[in-house]
């Protein structure tokens, strides 16, 4: 009989101090009325002393290890989606591994906005073939570490948190499919300069602020983000021999309502089966997909039985789409 990849539970793990967009007017010139207008996003959440990319991690999985009612010891794969991880050295999956007192592989995946559907995909396959049995996939990001509180282009957009997976062998298919991109041409359109082997820190790269995110043209990212979100949900769509009518929930990458209202348009969605949660969570990139899909279930939005498309695109440029056939029941009391 197939053995196919199939979501078990999920979980979410937001830091504590949520910040407004008044409170970013202290920083840059800007204002709610225009972060709100261009964006979508009213406050976001800033990790504090303590919180990481691997603690917030740990604490989505145990969520998503809880509501699939497994201990941490079945976990024999973990993938962690990011772009801010803890150290350079050693992966953030590690740290995640030693938190949850897990075993088996773990590795870290970048693929920024896109890592959830990456690391879905990557995961999934594992399951499916029985590389894995049990597979935990998430993504976790600490970006407000990252970013130049004097720079009113990129500082307005992100957002701290994790999201989390559990994928299961299943006899029938859950994850039924992905379609993943990356264009290396415009690899320096949004990107962190420094800090790697390139130009590792230094007092000069520390000087020269180049240890935060720049984007190069907002608008530029924001054109491709729509086309390469729509095409990829369209040619996945394609191969499953599925159309639009067919999604329950269409879930998208949390950058801007904006580019969610123009992609769902170009896609024919309408917005009732369009999740959006940026207005309270901001970009959290990695985190964002799962971020979302957890909040969408937890709500009841989501049903076994239902069909879910993800799409997301960030920095690389990479972007992608994965369609799951939901099949995990709604979790016991937990609500949000
Ligand atoms: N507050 C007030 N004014 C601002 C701010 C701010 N935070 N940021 C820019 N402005 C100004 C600009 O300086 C510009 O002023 P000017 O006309 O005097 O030159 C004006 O607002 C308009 O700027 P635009 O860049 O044209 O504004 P736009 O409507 O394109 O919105 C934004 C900018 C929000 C960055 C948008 O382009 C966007 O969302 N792009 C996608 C970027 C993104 O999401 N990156 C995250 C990673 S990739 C991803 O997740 C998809």
């Amino acid at each position: 009989m197939a053995r196919h990849a199939v979501i078990g539970g999920m979980g979410s793990a937001l830091p504590s101090r949520e910040v407004p967009n008044a409170e970013l007017e202290r920083f840059v010139e800007t204002s709610d009325e225009w972060i709100y207008s261009r964006t979508g996003i009213r406050s976001r959440r800033f990790a504090g002393e303590g919180e990481t990319a691997a603690t917030m991690a740990a604490d989505a999985a145990a969520r998503a290890l809880a509501a699939a009612g497994l201990d941490p010891g079945v976990i024999d794969l973990t993938v962690v989606a990011t772009v801010s991880g803890d150290q350079p050295l050693p992966s953030t999956a590690s740290f995640v591994q030693e938190r949850l007192g897990m075993s088996g592989a773990a590795f870290d995946l970048a693929a920024a906005c896109a890592g959830f559907i990456y690391a879905t995909e990557m995961a999934a396959a594992q399951v499916a073939t029985g590389g894995a049995e049990t597979a935990l996939v998430i993504g976790t990001e600490v970006l407000s570490r990252f970013l130049d509180f004097t720079d009113r282009t990129t500082c307005v957009l992100f957002g701290d948190g994790a999201g989390a997976a559990v994928l299961l062998p299943g006899e029938e298919p859950g994850v039924l499919g992905s379609v993943l991109e990356n264009d290396g041409r415009h690899a320096h359109l949004l990107e962190i300069p420094a800090g790697g082997s390139a130009r590792p820190a230094s007092g000069e790269t520390v000087g020269a602020g180049d240890h935060v995110i720049r984007m190069a043209d907002g608008r530029e990212v924001f054109k491709r983000a729509v086309v390469g979100m729509a095409d990829a949900s369209a040619r996945l769509l394609d191969k499953a021999g599925l159309s639009a009518d067919d999604v329950t929930l269409l879930v998208p990458h949390q950058a801007n309502g904006r580019i969610i209202r123009a992609v769902a348009e170009r896609l024919s969605f309408p917005a009732e089966r369009v999740f959006v949660d940026l207005e309270r969570v901001g970009n959290t990139s990695a985190g964002s997909v799962p971020i979302a899909l957890d909040n969408a279930w937890r709500q009841g939005r989501l049903h076994p039985g239902d069909v879910v498309l993800t799409v997301a695109f960030g920095a690389g440029l990479a972007w992608g789409a994965n369609l799951i056939r939901w099949t995990a029941p709604q979790p016991d009391g937990e609500t949000r």
